[in-house]
Parts: structure tokens; sequence; C-alpha cells
């Protein structure tokens, strides 16, 4: 839940609700009816993809005035005014933002922003103290220019900042994966025919960026080893402080990205759809069609290594290592037959299995996976956002962690 209250710092609050909804999260914006003198109504329900309302009389056969706050993991109060501060540490509930502050347990995460005398003044020093007493965080605010020229302490923190310390916040709550290392590879390898050209894949890098972040908001240090993404996917993931991005281009970079860290690694998981075969001879000028035979050309490809099966040869005591199988199912073969075979094959802890086609799993938020074990036993099943599926995938993680714990 992100609230907006009225100054003009509210511009760069539409960027925090990006970043958010961006990395798979479900917001919420609340604006005061003065912050949206600053950024109207469409804006905020276009960029947070909910309806949005100021008023504690809209909704009000589904108790909306308390129902946001009860439901939310998180609010966010940004830009937090002097005003809306004062309010909140007298727990005044004159508006939707007001009763939403009071019916929630979920941490509450302020970026205070305002004019340096007012920052200053002991009315809202005293207000400061006495949220930061009740657990209120606070983010900045900032020195530096403030409208009209004059500069100081009280420039709202950058929305990076924001979003990086509010997800903190919630990672600090469940850190169930916390002192475990993570390895997770995402998004499509790219395998050069010459210097403009490529084989690649439709994966956009959403399911394995969500895993990645899930990781780090329940505590865990995560290196997301990242071939090609869809633009703005990695934008969340750069901001987290428990998340080191190594790009990689081709399966064989995936590989070796992976395979340096694997020797630190709790878990690993191979989100990424790598390509299977490369391009036996990569032309370094452009191909051109003058020297090329008429009527069509043959590419000649050689396998690629399997990353994962390399992966599980060489596992280390105590290592979790996941894969993904997106199948196409067909010839009267079910999606879990096939991971079930595949699940053999590579002889991964956990294989997350989705069914994939022309218009089903890439681009979309959402994603419906079965999640087997090593003999191919459906420990988990889920469909809902990306964001849910990387959950279910971690607690499936946890559970045969626990078990091959215990039988050891
Ligand atoms: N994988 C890998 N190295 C490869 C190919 C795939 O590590 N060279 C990993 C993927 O990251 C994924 C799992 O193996 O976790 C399954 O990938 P998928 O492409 O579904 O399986 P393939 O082994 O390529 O089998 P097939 O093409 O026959 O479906």
């Amino acid at each position: 839940m992100v609230g907006v209250t009225g100054g003009i710092a509210a511009y760069k609050t539409v960027q925090v609700v990006r970043l958010l909804v961006k990395a798979g999260h479900d917001v919420h914006v609340i604006p005061t009816e003065d912050a949206l003198r600053f950024v109207g109504l469409p804006t905020w329900e276009a960029i947070s993809r909910h309806p949005v309302t100021t008023s504690v009389h809209d909704d009000v056969a589904r108790v909306r005035h308390v129902a946001l706050g009860q439901a939310a993991d998180l609010v966010i109060v940004a830009p937090a005014t002097a005003n809306t501060l004062a309010k909140m540490t007298a727990g005044l509930a004159d508006d939707l933002l007001g009763t939403t502050l009071l019916a929630t347990t979920a941490p509450v995460v302020v970026a205070p922003a305002m004019h340096t005398e007012m920052w200053r003044h002991p009315a809202t020093e005293h207000n400061m103290a006495t949220l930061r007493s009740r657990g209120v965080i606070v983010v900045g605010p900032e020195e530096g220019e403030l409208t009209g020229g004059d500069s100081g302490p009280g420039r709202m923190s950058e929305p990076e900042a924001i979003v990086e310390a509010a997800l903190a916040a919630v990672s600090a709550e469940g850190s169930d994966l916390g002192g475990l290392r993570v390895v997770v590879s995402a998004g499509g390898t790219r395998e050069p025919i010459d210097p403009v050209r490529y084989i690649g894949n439709r994966s956009s890098g959403r399911q394995g960026v969500a895993v990645a972040l899930a990781a780090a908001e329940r505590g865990a240090d995560v290196v997301l080893v990242a071939a090609h993404v869809d633009d703005g996917v990695l934008d969340a993931a750069s901001a987290l402080p428990r998340v080191r991005v190594v790009r990689a281009g081709t399966a064989a970079e995936l590989g070796a990205a992976v395979e340096a860290q694997a020797a630190t690694a709790d878990v690993i998981v191979m989100a990424a759809a790598v390509a299977d075969y490369r391009v036996a001879e990569v032309s370094p000028l452009k191909r051109s069609k003058e020297s090329a035979p008429v009527g069509g050309v043959t590419l000649d490809l050689i396998e690629n290594d399997d990353i994962l099966a390399g992966l599980v040869r060489g596992r280390r005591g105590g290592q979790t290592i996941v894969g993904f199988a997106a199948e196409t199912p067909g010839d009267g073969e079910t999606l879990l037959d096939r991971g079930r075979r595949k699940a053999a094959r590579k002889g991964a802890d956990l294989l997350a299995v989705n069914e994939v086609g022309w218009s089903k799993g890439f681009e979309s938020a959402d994603n419906a996976v079965t999640i087997i074990d090593a003999g191919g036993e459906v420990v988990a099943a889920r469909r809902g956002s990306k964001q849910d599926v990387a959950a279910a995938l971690w607690d499936a993680v946890l559970a045969v962690r626990e078990s091959q714990a215990k039988t050891k």
C-alpha cells in the first residue's frame, strides 16, 4: 500500500509505485485530497492497475476504510508531509489514508519531504521521535535543492532508495532464508550467428527475477545471473542491496557465471531459458546474401553443455539445486509426464514445471507451476502471479532442505 500526501515530490512517488509493480507486487495507492492537486487520480490508477479513492465513503460494503490497511504487507507514505506526519503521530483518521494507517499492523515506511525549517521545527522533531519509537521506518529526507530554490535537508529520497528500504523492512519481518547464499539464473540466452544476428527465445526473465527478489526479501544473499531480459525487469533487483546482478549473454557465459558462484551457494535456481545449441561457426562479419547459396542456407549447430546437469554432478554437500521446465505438452503426453522425465534426466532436487505456448507463460505477469521432487512426486502446485509462484518455490526449497537435513 502506498500513501501519497500533498507535496510536490508526489511526482517521484509515481516511480516508487512503478518499481514495486514491476517487481511483481500488488500495489494499492491511497492519495490524500491534497496529493491529487500534484498528481491526478488517473495516473495512480493506471500505474497501480487498481481503482483509487481518497474517501472513506467509497466501497463501504467492503469496509474499504480498514480493509486496505488490514490486507497490506507493507505501507509506504511518500511523500510524507509535515502535516501527515503530525496526523500519524496523533492517530487522526479523517480520510482513507488515516483510517488505513490506523488499521494496519504491517511495517510502515515514511519518506518525509518538506522545507528545512519545517523539518527542523520542534513539533516535527517531536513527531518523528514518536513515530520512530513506534517502529515507523524513516527514509530520508535528503539534503539538496528544494522547491523555490532553497536548499537543505527536506528533499524526498529517490524512489529506488525508498523501495529498497521498504522491501528490506518486509524481509526483516519474515527472514526464513536468512543466511542462505542463493544463485538464480534468469532470462533467455542469445547465441550469436554473426555480429548483428542471434538465436534467442521468448523468455522475459520475469519469473526468474521474481524468484531472486523473493529470496532477497526473505533474507537470502542473492546473485542474479541475468541473460537477456525484457526492459525494466531488472530495475527492482538492481535497487536491492542483497541482490548482485551479473550479466551473461550466451549459454556458455551463463554457465561460467553460475559455476563461478556454485562453490559457495546453498541454493541454485536455474530459471534461465538456456539455448540447447549454439552456432558452430560464428561469422566475424555480417553474413551477406551475396555470398550465400541461392534459395536458403543451413546453419550448423553444436550442442551446449547442460548447465543444470553439470551443477547436479558437481553438487557439494547441503546444496539444493532447482530447475525449471517449460513444456508444451502434446502427443498424448501430459505436462507432468514430460516434467517427470526431465526430472529423472536432470537429477535436480526440485523441478518447477510450467506449460508454455504461443500465448502462454512468457510475457504475462501470471504463471502456473507444478513443483516436483527428484523422484517425480508433486510437492506443490501454484497458479498466480510470478511472485506467488516464487513464494511457493522457496517454501518447497525450505521443505526439501529440512527433510534432507533430517535424513542425514
Ligand atoms: N538448462 C541448462 N542448460 C542447458 C539447457 C537447460 O541448465 N543447456 C536448464 C534450464 O535452466 C532449466 C532446465 O535445464 O532449469 C530445463 O530446461 P529446458 O530447456 O526445459 O530443458 P532441456 O534440457 O533443454 O530439455 P528439452 O529441450 O528436451 O525440453
